[in-house]
């Protein structure tokens, strides 16, 4: 397996002025032509080497240079490359491929969901459609006719504006697009078939009208109002906070079924996993309909930072989508709510790429070497990286940022740029020096910032010390102290920030000490507010002070915090009490700081209902350094009973008081519905007659699937009748609608219930199982192995077993989506040493079998390794 490195990086001998490609569609079989005109790279000095060009799995028709047939020993071709000698400096170069896209179940290049033609391109798939210079550095402007039987493919779609189109004989059509932008063979986007339009526009600020179309299978045509106002709304807020306008006339999203990830922002003409289009209140949640609008944001935000600003190679991913992830997460901000948003974004960063950070893949935001590229679009890629562009919001200031980013986008416009290049535009729109930020980029690891503060009484100070320290990484030199921002405020006895105090610190050293002058009495920090860097922070505090920030903190983020320190501090004690074989004992204080945020009448429901939840499983596993999965969750479903009994009749009347209300999504319903199921999940768990009747009269009457959803994932929990009964009336009902459906397979194999292993493998045998479309895949296998670690992590490694010979099966078919589960293998060497073998020989087995992608042995080798 081949190994790229970033030092290795060279700019391309040649460069493409123009594209213009030519699709005769057919499922089995479809003809490309191509004709690019080529000339030698005046920056790559003294070339007069041969035009080499990348392909994938390509059978050759035709080719001609400058119009004339080439002999055969002016050039070798083969399924990978097309190499061609003594070519001149400028040329026009012609070829003809075939491709088959109904055989295509890798979902890269062009290949057909439930009968529409769709490509997908991003990072290396433009091969699979053509021979070409596939690479983000070459940029090239794109014409697309595309040709194909009427009748079934009325609608023929490409970036940029439709310039003219016609009917063939035999009952073909064609279509011609035109992009006037250059733009990287990544960006291309092709989409054939029977689809209908949801029309909207959207008028610039500078007064021009786009015209916007979300397209989508006719059954759908009902579902698109959602993403449609998402996409004008993310419009509207670019233009606001960073004076970005829309730059072509038209904006088009497509929503196919089969999609390896959530969605691409392929220039004017978006593809989307229909999972983040289509949403109505009785199919879609409050979380699909927010996860919507991010998606959507996050996409159209791309067209700036992404699209008219692209990446050098690769290795600069984080340069586009750590930067788009700020911006979407920014957004979702403004359009929900400030202190919601940042909990999930964080609870996201731990849960994945923190665990990421502390296994055998760490690398940093800007990785320095991969072999399938594929594999790098990671948590730390984009949680991480959205992190690391914030630290540059709250160093220079929103304007500052704001300035910074126009600047950038500015002087690099329609270029291939690096990381370095953004730093660099920051630091100049601000006259100020950011030389140490580049530490971010090359450093693996979460850092650990130790913090640790004395009163000193007597002068009226506080003195607080913060250190920090990284993980250290064999072979690599040691890591030197990175900028860190820690916004903090010292919490007096009243609840309120002493004033003076609330500063943010710049950490640039091992260690360094602060000093508050008049502070005069004992102050309970409150650290990190918002989150302020991606680090872990260790300090000694009482649960009382916990509790005191809990219900006190002014930052919101940090009061959530508290609460989760709390509870987590609780857990841990309880898993070392189940290991131990001692008797459990609930800490009256917890369900005291839970009864108070209940009837705190000045947070809103989906706060409290985030402050009221307890730290996941995987979450409190990050904490222990040999994980039983069994301790785990026998400690926190006891703190689950225990919460749920003390506080009965607080739960009791939350449900009662939220229970009625309508399906509409917005701020008020949400924060109702959260508030509400999560005193009702608590109910469930005592498992008593009456609170479960409670979850099947939600089920059976609930208007919108927010309420569905959550009384069907508490009745699978249950180890009874009410189970298999919802079991079946969920699948009678909602057979027919494929994300619906998702829903019941990826609850079910999610469940706590001792049955869940079992459903599981039942389910991987039902008709309606289909392990090659990447949503129902990840619906059952990646939802059981990742999302629920009682069952994965069984003692007898039977589920160890099962998923990885899913993992194989599936890789036959789709190594993207495989590699992804597979990566639930990971963390091996956390747990106790049965299970750590168990995963580990399983992990061996994968790697031993023959014709495994390199995606999937990436992953496995490494982990095996490390
Ligand atoms: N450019 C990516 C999509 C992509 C990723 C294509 C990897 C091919 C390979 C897109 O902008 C993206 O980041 N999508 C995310 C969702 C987003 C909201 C973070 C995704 O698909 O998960
Ligand atoms: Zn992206």
């Amino acid at each position: 397996m081949e190994r790229i490195h970033r030092k290795d990086y060279r700019a391309s001998e040649f460069l493409v002025d123009t594209i213009d490609l030519v699709f005769e569609l057919d499922p089995t079989e479809t003809i490309v032509r191509a004709k690019m005109q080529l000339h030698r790279n005046p920056e790559v000095p003294a070339g007069t080497g041969p035009l080499l060009l990348h392909g994938d799995g390509l059978e050759l028709r035709a080719l001609r240079l400058d119009g004339a047939a080439l002999d055969g020993s002016r050039f070798e071709a083969d399924s990978q490359s097309l190499r061609i000698h003594d070519v001149p400096d400028r040329f026009e170069l012609a070829t003809e491929v075939v491709i088959h896209p109904a055989e295509n179940t890798k979902l890269m290049g062009l290949y057909t969901s439930s009968g529409t033609f769709c490509t997908q391109c991003e990072a290396e798939g433009f091969r699979r459609i053509t021979y070409y210079l596939d690479r983000p550095d070459v940029m090239a402007r794109f014409t697309t006719r595309i040709e194909a039987e009427r009748a079934r493919y009325p609608v023929l779609l490409s970036n940029g504006n439709r310039v003219a189109e016609g009917e063939l004989s035999d009952g073909r059509h064609w279509v011609q697009w035109e992009d006037p932008f250059p733009k990287p063979s990544y960006l291309f986007a092709l989409v054939a078939g029977n689809l209908v339009c949801h029309e909207g526009t959207f008028t610039t600020a500078s007064g021009r009208e786009v015209a916007l179309e979300i397209w989508v299978e006719p059954a759908n045509a009902d579902k698109c109002a959602h993403a449609l106002a998402s996409l004008q709304a993310a419009m509207r807020w670019d233009e606001e906070r960073y004076g970005l306008e829309y730059d072509l006339d038209i904006y088009m999203i497509v929503a196919v079924d089969d999609f390896n990830m959530g969605a691409m922002e392929n220039k004017g003409l978006n593809v989307f996993n229909s999972k983040f289009v289509l949403a109505k209140p009785s199919t879609a949640t409050d979380d699909d309909y927010e996860g919507i609008e991010g998606v959507v944001a996050h996409e159209y935000f791309h067209n700036w930072t992404g699209n008219r600003v692209t990446c050098r190679d690769w290795f600069q991913l984080t340069l586009k989508e750590g930067l788009t992830v700020f911006r979407d997460q920014e957004f979702s901000a403004d359009m929900t709510s400030a202190a919601v948003q940042r909990i999930k974004d964080v609870t996201r960063l731990r849960t994945a790429q923190f665990a990421e950070d502390a296994g055998p893949l760490a690398h940093p935001i800007r990785p320095e070497s991969y072999i399938e590229m594929n594999n790098f679009y990671t948590a730390t890629v984009y949680e991480k990286g959205a992190e690391v562009v914030r630290l540059y919001q709250t160093l220079l200031g929103r304007e500052g940022f704001r300035k910074g980013l126009r600047h950038y986008l500015e002087r690099h416009d329609g270029c291939a740029v690096t990381c370095d290049d953004f730093r660099q535009g920051m630091a100049d729109a601000n006259d100020v020096d950011l030389d140490q930020l580049e530490r971010w980029y090359f450093q693996a690891g979460t850092p650990v910032v130790r913090t640790s503060g004395a009163w000193d009484a007597s002068a009226g100070s506080y003195a607080m010390t913060l250190s920090q320290s990284q993980r250290v990484f064999p072979d690599e030199p040691r890591p030197r102290p990175l900028p860190i921002p820690i916004r903090v405020g010292l919490v007096g006895a009243d609840g309120n920030d002493i004033a003076g105090t609330v500063r943010t610190l710049e950490l640039s050293e091992d260690e360094h000490t602060f000093t508050f002058e008049n502070v005069r009495e004992r102050p309970v920090p409150s650290i990190a507010r918002g989150f302020s860097a991606p680090i872990k922070l260790e300090m000694e505090r009482s649960r009382e002070d916990l509790a005191f920030l809990m219900a006190n903190d002014s930052d919101p983020f940090n009061r959530w915090e508290a609460g989760q320190r709390f509870a987590t501090d609780v857990l841990l004690g309880l898993v070392g009490r189940v290991l131990e074989g001692q008797a459990l004992e609930m800490d009256p204080a917890l369900v005291q700081a839970f009864r108070r945020i209940l009837s705190d009448g000045s947070l809103d429901g989906s706060i409290k209902a985030l402050t009221l939840s307890l730290p996941s499983e995987e979450l409190l596993s990050q904490e222990l350094s040999q994980v039983d999965p069994d301790a785990v969750h026998r400690a926190r479903e006891f703190v689950v009973r225990e919460l749920g009994a003390a506080l009965r009749d607080d739960w009791m009347s939350t449900y009662a008081q939220h229970r009625q209300g309508t399906d509409a999504v917005d701020k008020a319903q949400i924060d109702r519905r959260r508030l509400k199921n999560r005193a009702l999940r608590y109910l469930v768990a005592l498992e008593e007659q009456g609170t479960i009747a409670l979850a099947v009269e939600q089920f059976r009457t609930a208007a919108g699937m927010t309420d569905y959803e959550a009384a069907f994932s508490m009745l699978v929990d249950l180890d009874s009748s009410e189970a298999d009964r919802a079991i079946a009336e969920f699948y009678d009902r909602w057979r027919g609608e494929p994300l619906v459906l998702d829903k019941w397979f990826r609850m079910q194999a999610m469940s706590s219930s001792p049955a869940a292993f079992d459903r599981v493998v039942a389910l991987s045998n039902h008709p309606d199982f289909n392990l090659a479309n990447p949503n129902r895949a990840r619906s059952l296998l990646f939802a059981f192995a990742a999302g629920n670690p009682f069952a994965f992590h069984r003692a007898d490694g039977e589920a160890y077993r099962f998923v990885a010979d899913r993992v194989v099966e599936l890789d036959a078919i789709n190594p993207q989506v495989a590699s992804r589960i597979v990566s639930s293998f990971n963390q091996w060497r956390r747990f106790e040493p049965g299970r750590a073998a168990l995963m580990k020989a399983q992990l061996e087995r994968i790697a031993g079998q023959s014709g495994i992608s390199k995606d999937v042995l990436e992953i496995v080798e490494r982990a095996v390794e490390r």
